[in-house]
Parts: structure tokens; C-alpha cells; sequence
């Protein structure tokens, strides 16, 4: 595990960056995974601007998006698929059918939950995986549980999940109960993985996931045992 300490939002959102478009530039038919929140917004606000200067290049990546709500289309504005297309993927030269997010509206689950799952396996795997944090420790939408989930799967969101994401709802009520997300084995699976956390108040959640025991009930914990991860964090722990 490597950890960067940055002094700002700024610093780690260039850092990790910075990293992600040396991936694309190293490898232009790059498989990235993807990550929402307001952690990464600063990430792809530069990748946009690093595009726009002519740095780097797209237009040969394929993205895969950890998660998305069930429920939710894309022209909801609370929608994963919304906010990619919104922050990063309009604005970047980007072919819109290589980028890839679970479909919220899927009539199965399931069948839906297996085909983004093959989707990722068909694509080679992901070379780069972008990560936030939830305040529980969640990673993508993978919630504190007795076992590491290892695909693609549905889950129900925590009651700590649903508070902290109604920041972005009009109301509480209005939060899906359900996501759809990738599971633990298939981040995992990931050649690289990238994990951002900024915040004081992820300061804690921060050091036991990556010094405490590896548990389920720390989902991010597992990263322990990833041989290429790197944290970026403006957290001072
Ligand atoms: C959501 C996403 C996660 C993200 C987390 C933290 O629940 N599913 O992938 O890491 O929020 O979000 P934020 O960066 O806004 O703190």
C-alpha cells in the first residue's frame, strides 16, 4: 500500500488525476473503473481540463461504474449514470457507448446484476479502479456485512448509507432503499485500485480500513490485501 498525504482537496484531486491519465496514456484502450460521490468530482473536473489542453486522449478508454441506484433512470438527476455523464463523461472525448454503468431500471435485478458482471469480465478485466468511501466503510455500495460479497450484486441500503445520501435528495423518502453494485471480489479483481477520502469526517473510518483487522464489517478493509493500492487522502491521520 502506498499513502499520499496531500495538503488539500486540490492536491489529492491532482494527484490522483495525474495517475489516471498516466494509465490512459500508458495504455490508451484502458478499462477504468469509476467511482461517484462528491470525493472524485475535483478528480474529473482536471481529467476534463487535462482532455480539453489536449493531454490526454479518450477516446479508446472503456469505463465501468461501480455502482447505481435500482430504481433510478439515467435523466434522474440523482442518477449515477447522470452525474458520470455530467462531470466527466460529457466532457471529455469520450465514445458514450464505451462507458458502462448498471442499469437502474433493469426489470430483473438479477439478470442484470450477472450481465454488468460478464460485461466487465468481456472487457478483460478493469486496469484502474477509482474508490471513495462511505462513513460506514462502504466501497462502492458494498455495505458492512458478515461476508465479502464477490460479484456484481443488489444490496439494500444502510440506514447510515441513506442519511448520509439524502444530501442529494429533496427528502430522505426519496432515496432508493436499493443499489446496484459490484461486489467486493470484483474490485478486487481490479489491476490497480485508487482510493480518495477527504474529510475530517472520514478520518476515522479511514484508519480502520487501512490499519485495522480485515473484516466484512469494514467492507473497505479488504483493501489491506491488495498488492497495488494507492490512498490519496488531504486527511491529516
Ligand atoms: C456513495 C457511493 C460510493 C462513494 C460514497 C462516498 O455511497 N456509492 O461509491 O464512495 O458515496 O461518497 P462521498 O465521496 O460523497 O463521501
Amino acid at each position: 500500500m502506498v499513502i499520499h498525504k496531500t495538503k488539500s482537496y486540490r492536491d489529492m484531486s491532482k494527484k490522483a488525476a495525474n495517475i489516471i491519465a498516466a494509465q490512459v496514456i500508458l495504455n490508451p484502450a484502458s478499462v477504468l473503473g469509476l467511482a461517484t460521490g462528491s470525493t472524485p468530482v475535483g478528480t474529473y473536473g482536471l481529467l476534463a481540463e487535462y482532455c480539453e489542453n489536449g493531454d490526454v486522449d479518450f477516446s479508446n478508454v472503456k469505463t465501468v461504474n461501480l455502482d447505481e441506484y435500482y430504481g433510478l433512470d439515467e435523466n434522474n438527476e440523482q442518477s449515477y449514470r447522470y452525474y458520470m455523464n455530467k462531470n466527466l463523461f460529457r466532457k471529455i472525448n469520450i465514445d458514450i457507448s464505451n462507458t458502462h454503468v448498471p442499469n437502474g431500471k433493469a426489470e430483473n435485478i438479477d439478470d442484470e446484476c450477472r450481465r454488468y458482471e460478464q460485461l466487465i469480465s468481456s472487457l478483460g478485466g478493469i486496469d484502474l479502479q477509482l474508490l471513495g468511501i462511505g462513513h460506514n466503510g462502504h466501497i462502492g455500495f458494498n455495505e458492512p456485512d458478515k461476508v465479502f460479497p464477490l460479484k456484481t450484486h443488489c444490496v439494500d441500503l444502510g440506514e447510515s448509507t441513506i442519511n448520509a445520501n439524502s444530501r442529494f435528495f429533496k427528502s430522505i423518502d426519496e432515496v432508493p432503499k436499493k443499489a446496484i453494485t459490484m461486489g467486493i471480489g470484483t474490485i478486487m479483481k481490479a489491476k490497480r485500485i485508487i482510493l480518495l477520502a477527504g474529510g475530517e469526517d472520514k478520518r476515522e473510518i479511514l484508519k480502520k480500513a487501512l490499519f485495522g483487522p480485515i473484516t466484512p464489517s469494514v467492507p473497505a478493509s479488504i483493501l489491506q490485501l491488495h498488492n497495488n493500492l494507492t490512498v490519496i487522502t488531504s486527511i491529516d491521520f
